[in-house]
């Protein structure tokens, strides 16, 4: 028998989102007749935008004939998809990037796992707590941990801890790190962080010779006009943060896969002996070597959302997310919760009733309310006390989970 990876042995029992699947699935098979309405993990429910439904069928159509089939695409995605990234996400909002910046990939899950192979075994991270598993995960799995402690905390990582107390804003490492993920707007919080604030990890991040990956899934929600939409809006961050997007949430794509992650030319680590190297050319060659780049139909489903008619549909789907976290949000604090996030995030996040933890309340809510939602703490050991609800249902079901939610407080 070959010897396996034992970082796996270190992990927590399962994924986060899977242990919420397995226990809901539970509950359905022993209520056959339930009516479920599930408001955890973050999936979209509204169909593609028809503009991105008809690129796919040109796409298609040009797989059926021999002299406009594409086969191996570019390993980082085609240039027809970077250059309406660069123009349209970033150039509109005066950040300058190049095509060869911008490495497209089929989803910021696998992007948000893989970045980490790019830094040495023994490198400290830092992640806030709560957070979305997966950097805390792929961070393990890579060797970079021990196991957690009784109360979910990996013994290697830094944690910045994001409450209510402190506006759900990290306070700055009191060690050095060497990557540090933040997610803004965040998942699973819901909150925003203003430019000052942003400005003063970029400082850290250059005073400390660390790397800031950016996990920006959720930036096409931003209300707030003062809120930066990307890092590079912040003058220094090119030299020490990768930032990463997703087609999931804003256009709909989490069936068809399809997200981003900019590598700016000036970002570098450095060797043990201290010699600099472009952490660009280092992902190139990680992509080129494990990837061959989403398929090309699914490209141009993604070029499709930067036309008038996508912006504009694109739009609406979000809006139509944003009016669901509104009446979410609403009706729970009318029903005498106390609720944050849904702003300017399709995430909205409760503090459980006073002594209720997070995995009771989740118990209690599917069993008493049949809603499904995801326990804080499964975000990190700061999430303890809290439960995510997304805005992604339909509007009929984020109406009535909110009723039922009411229904079961007032008891
Ligand atoms: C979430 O619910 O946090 C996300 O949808 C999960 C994911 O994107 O993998």
């Amino acid at each position: 028998m070959p010897r396996i990876n034992e970082a796996f042995l270190n992990l927590q029992a399962s994924y986060l989102f899977a242990e919420v699947k397995r226990r809901s699935q539970a509950y359905r098979e022993a209520h056959p007749d339930a009516r479920l309405i599930d408001l955890g993990i973050g999936d979209v429910t509204l169909p593609l935008p028809p503009a991105v439904v008809r690129a796919l069928e040109v796409a298609v159509g040009e797989q059926a004939s021999a002299e406009t089939l594409k086969g191996y695409g570019p390993y980082i995605g085609y240039e027809f998809l970077r250059g309406e990234i660069a123009a349209h996400d970033f150039g509109a909002r005066d950040v300058k990037l190049g095509a060869d910046e911008i490495f497209v990939s089929d989803g910021g899950k696998s992007d948000a796992a893989n970045i980490q192979e790019l830094f040495a075994q023994d490198s400290v991270v830092a992640l806030m707590d709560p957070a979305y598993p997966v950097y805390a995960d792929a961070n393990v799995m890579a060797g970079r941990s021990r196991p957690a402690d009784s109360t979910g905390r990996y013994a290697d990582f830094v944690y910045l801890p994001c409450t209510a107390e402190n506006d759900f804003q990290p306070a700055l490492p009191d060690r050095h790190v060497d990557l540090i993920y933040l997610c803004y707007p965040n998942n699973p919080t819901g909150a925003v962080m203003t430019r000052g604030a942003l400005g003063r990890w970029v400082d850290y991040a250059r005073a400390h010779e660390a790397v800031i990956v950016y996990d920006a899934a959720y930036e096409a929600y931003i209300r707030d006009s003062d809120i930066p939409h990307s890092i590079y809006e912040i003058e220094g961050a090119r030299e020490v943060a990768i930032e990463s997007r997703s087609f999931s949430k804003s256009a709909g794509f989490t069936g068809l896969r399809m997200a981003y992650t900019v590598v700016p030319r000036e970002a570098q680590g450095r060797t043990a002996d201290g010699r600099a190297v472009s952490l660009n050319q280092l992902w190139l060659r990680r992509q080129s070597t494990k990837s061959n780049g989403p398929p090309y139909v699914i490209q141009r489903a993604a070029a499709a959302v930067y036309t008038p008619e996508g912006q504009q549909q694109v739009r609406a789907l979000i809006d139509h997310y944003m009016e669901n976290a509104r009446i979410i949000r609403a009706g729970l604090e009318a029903a005498g919760l106390t609720v944050y996030g849904g702003r300017n995030a399709p995430y909205i996040w409760i503090r459980t009733p006073a002594g209720v933890s997070s995995w009771d309340f989740f118990d209690r809510l599917l069993a008493e309310a049949q809603v499904i939602g995801v326990p804080g703490s499964g975000f990190g050991p700061s999430g303890e006390g809290y439960f995510r609800v997304t805005a992604f249902g339909s509007r009929a079901q984020s109406a009535e989970a909110v009723e039922r939610i009411a229904a079961r407080l007032r008891g």
